[in-house]
């Protein structure tokens, strides 16, 4: 979340896209049309019945780790991060009420005036704040979305005045969300170093204090969801990721496996997981980060509630010794300081798993 030098970045005119519909329903301005190779077309879902990123119960990873269900259920973690770098975790034991707080604190900030929001501008080459980020030069395209985000913690990363006043609950409840996503991470953690035969408390161990940050994504209906893209292809920067769908959300979200954008379907209560390029590094490429985008639709709005879990700035990144091996698994990453990939990760446009080239050894 570290700011760049602003002087520099000329960002040209950004509309906000929830203006946009309410004086032109109709109108796509040209800079949001993308090139016809980059558009986000809406695959049907019948075709992707079999196509679906995998569930896994955590409730079953609460028992004792000789439990069969316990056993099977971290198979079940091992491949899913190993073949999808994606999963949905249900009965994740975060209370109900916790997530539509959170959900009806992000809907009504997005629902203010947009003179409200304004309070908070997410300045050219920053990340926190409210409008769009990753825009670097006038003429990058812009996605069809409003984003709000914050650094979350350690406090050292949070701008207060970016906190803000109005929803009136908006801070508590984004305290108190942040906590569960927090802990349910901790523990994400444990079981993906189970799944990989390390040290369960090998990730927290090395994290040191944590960097957590939130953005909340609103993709308001768009006339021609066939030539826009709701949020450019990208991978997390993060260790981990949990995706919250706001309730009765339309599908919007796309994976890249195989070469083709698979929808991940909504599920009810539960969360979407995805490897971020930080433990990519660490498992020297054995659990990857995933190309991912997110579309639109013509006549439904959607909302996310985007937690990013990252190792501190502090920390150095390499491939963990037990997952190297020099004779079969040679190291593929080289080492790097966690808060020099975050800068970097922040200071380029999204484009696919491009942020990797940093980190990668090529031979
Ligand atoms: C993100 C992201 C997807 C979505 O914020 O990094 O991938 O569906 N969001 O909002
Ligand atoms: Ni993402």
């Amino acid at each position: 979340m570290a700011p760049l030098p602003i002087s520099s970045i000329r960002v040209g005119k950004i509309d906000d896209v929830q203006e946009l519909i309410k004086s032109k329903p109709n109108k796509v301005p040209e800079r949001f049309i993308r090139e016809a190779n980059e558009r986000g077309v809406l695959v049907s879902h019948k075709t992707h019945l079999h196509h679906h990123i995998p569930v896994v119960d955590l409730s079953k990873l609460s028992k004792p780790h000789t439990d069969d269900d316990f056993l099977f259920e971290i198979l079940k973690l091992s491949q899913a991060c190993e073949d999808w770098g994606f999963f949905q975790v249900i009965n994740h034991g975060i209370e109900v009420g916790v997530v539509e707080d959170i959900e009806k604190v992000a809907k009504e900030f997005f629902e203010m005036p947009l003179e409200e929001k304004k309070k908070y501008p997410m300045e050219p080459g920053t990340v926190q704040g409210y409008g769009q980020a990753f825009i670097f030069s006038e003429d990058q395209k812009l996605d069809w979305c409003n984003m709000f985000a914050l650094g979350v913690h350690p406090p050292s990363i949070r701008n207060p005045k970016l906190w803000p006043s109005k929803p009136a609950r908006f801070s508590e409840n984004l305290e108190g969300y942040s906590k569960e996503i927090r802990k349910l991470c901790k523990r994400l953690l444990k079981y993906i170093a189970i799944s990989l035969d390390l040290k369960e408390e090998r990730f927290e161990e090395m994290f040191g204090e944590a960097v957590q940050a939130v953005r909340m994504n609103y993709y308001p209906p768009c006339s021609r969801p066939d030539l826009v893209m709701g949020l450019s292809p990208h991978s997390d920067g993060s260790a981990l990721t949990v995706l919250q769908q706001s309730k009765n959300s339309c599908v919007g979200l796309q994976i890249l496996k195989d070469n083709t954008w698979v929808p991940v379907l909504p599920l009810p209560n539960a969360l979407v997981i995805n490897i971020g390029d930080t433990v990519e590094v660490l498992t020297n490429g054995k659990y990857k980060s995933v190309e991912h985008r997110a579309v639109t639709n013509r006549e439904r709005e959607r909302l996310t509630i985007v937690t990013f879990y990252a190792p501190n700035y502090e920390v150095k990144i390499e491939p963990m010794g037990e997952l190297v091996d020099d004779e079969t698994n040679p190291c593929k990453y080289r080492s790097y300081n966690h808060g020099d990939y975050s800068y970097h990760y922040v200071s380029n446009k999204l484009q696919g798993k491009k942020s990797l080239d940093f980190a990668k050894i090529l031979n």
